[in-house]
């Protein structure tokens, strides 16, 4: 017989692979007889025993039967192995479950979003970290609450009553794995399977997903200068509606006062949930933070989800919900089963980290130097574009819309040609949720520094000059 051995691990583990995998692609089919052993050690050059070792481990396995001196013989019906190779895991990811943050590394990111580690006290950080890691040392051998470390809910409370107006006490409070995990704790929780929920279009993937993986529909409904389109909430049964008053994603608009007046009047006349995604709210440049629709919540239908993701940073992960104490009570059932609580190591840091007044501080710094940012860039944005730039949402956030006269399709080619030019931005049109897309450049300022802001402008003005060229060159050939 000739055996092709593949030259990996040791001989006998070669023998027994060049077999098994004969019999499993039919070329031995079952019945057959294998060669005898003395045999097929002359042909291969090994010793008789390595060949034993090798047929003895196929007859462990059930690929083959030996009975006494009789031939060895290839099994009838071998061993069901495909599932463990993964063959039976579902071919295709299920559309409710794709979204992913993306990861690539880009010259310069102009990607909507993330803090600026620079900007972190990092030594601060890390002297709560040592202190904490002390005291919890005897705690880490208990399971954490699942509802959060109780000096964190506190501390957040506090926070909150003092940053955002909110009465606010730490049963109101749950401590999440960042606002995902909240995201997707309401959904189970909270939201029935048969009725849809409202979301603001363009809008956040991240919620969206998480809704439909719960099994529940979204219904988008479109942003305009003053945030959600209120009365085309208003027909149709939704068990309740997805926003971000404070500072809409990914459009930049705040929601106006009649707006959120009249969403609070709808939750309450409907009987159902407005939830409200306070991401970055901290970052508002020219006045303080809108107030939230929490604190006009008279009946407990808000449900106020916030994240340490944009104020501190991402890995954190670190969030909450503020609901009634029965809400949160619920949740944090549902908390306990996905994972029986988050590590009490870096919340005991994050709750120090806030009760020592350091995260107002960073907060109020962060601002600033966000702000000299936010400055460069509209600068770096009028100086290359002139009248031809109109700024949206530039108010507050990490951030800002630009709509440099491109259609929305021009944006979409516009992305994937800055990609190979090692610039990243996002396009209104990929945060659609209903397929409509509309125009609109995305530009995060929260981690360039002002040269790189310049010239990442600078490279954005070429290539948005190349692609209105290309597609006028395209049009008069047709
Ligand atoms: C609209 C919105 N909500 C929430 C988050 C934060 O999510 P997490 O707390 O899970 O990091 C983000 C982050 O990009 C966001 O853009």
């Amino acid at each position: 017989m000739e055996l092709h051995l593949d030259g990996v691990g040791s001989l006998q583990r070669q023998i027994y692979s060049a077999l098994r995998q004969r019999m499993e692609s039919g070329v031995l089919a079952g019945g057959s007889r294998l060669p005898g052993s003395r045999l097929l050690a002359r042909d291969l050059g090994v010793s008789r025993g390595t060949v034993v070792a090798a047929y003895e481990q196929l007859v462990a396995e059930g690929y083959c039967n030996a009975r006494g001196r009789a031939a060895t013989r290839v099994a009838q019906t071998l061993p069901r192995v495909r599932a463990h190779e993964g063959r039976r895991l579902p071919p295709a990811v299920p559309h409710a479950i794709r979204w992913r943050a993306g990861d690539d590394a880009f010259l310069f990111d102009l990607r909507s979003g993330l803090p600026n580690p620079a900007d972190f006290p990092h030594a601060i950080w890390a002297r709560l970290l040592r202190a904490k890691l002390k005291q919890h040392a005897t705690a880490a051998f208990d399971y954490p609450h699942p509802e959060g470390l109780p000096q964190l809910r506190q501390a957040v409370a506090s926070h909150l009553q003092q940053w955002r107006g909110l009465p606010c006490g730490p049963d109101r409070v749950l401590i999440t794995h960042g606002s995902q995990q909240a995201f997707s704790l309401i959904a189970r929780a909270l939201l029935p399977a048969g009725l849809a929920v409202a979301v603001e279009d363009p809008g956040y993937h991240g919620f969206s997903q998480a809704v439909r993986a719960a099994g529940v529909a979204v219904r988008p409904v479109a942003v305009d200068d003053a945030g959600i389109m209120v009365d085309d909430i208003r027909h149709g049964d939704l068990s309740a509606v997805y926003v971000t008053p404070a500072h809409q994603f990914p459009t930049g608009v705040l929601m106006s006062a009649p707006r959120r007046r009249a969403l609070l009047d709808w939750a309450e006349n409907a009987g159902s949930w407005i939830i409200e995604d306070d991401y970055d709210s901290a970052y508002r440049f020219d006045a303080p933070p809108l107030a939230p629709l929490k604190q006009y919540d008279d009946t407990g239908r808000v449900l106020l989800v916030g994240s340490f993701s944009k104020t501190v940073f991402p890995d954190l992960r670190l969030g909450y919900v503020v609901a009634e104490p029965a809400t949160i009570e619920v949740l944090s059932l549902l908390k306990n089963l996905d994972d029986a609580g988050s590590s009490g190591l870096y919340q005991a840091a994050l709750a120090a980290f806030l009760d020592q007044g350091h995260y107002q501080r960073h907060l109020r710094r962060s601002l600033r130097h966000l702000a000299r940012r936010r400055g460069a860039l509209i600068d770096a944005v009028v100086e290359h574009f002139g009248d031809r730039a109109r700024l949206l949402g530039a108010q507050s956030g990490l951030h800002i819309v630009v709509d440099v006269g491109l259609t929305a399709v021009q944006e979409r080619e516009l992305v994937r040609t800055a990609r190979s030019h090692g610039l990243g931005l996002h396009a209104l049109g990929a945060f659609s949720q209903s397929g409509m897309l509309r125009p609109g450049l995305l530009l995060g300022f929260g981690r360039l520094e002002e040269g790189s802001l310049q010239r990442a402008v600078a490279l954005l003005h070429r290539l948005v000059l190349d692609v209105q060229r290309r597609d006028a060159g395209g049009r008069r050939e047709t």
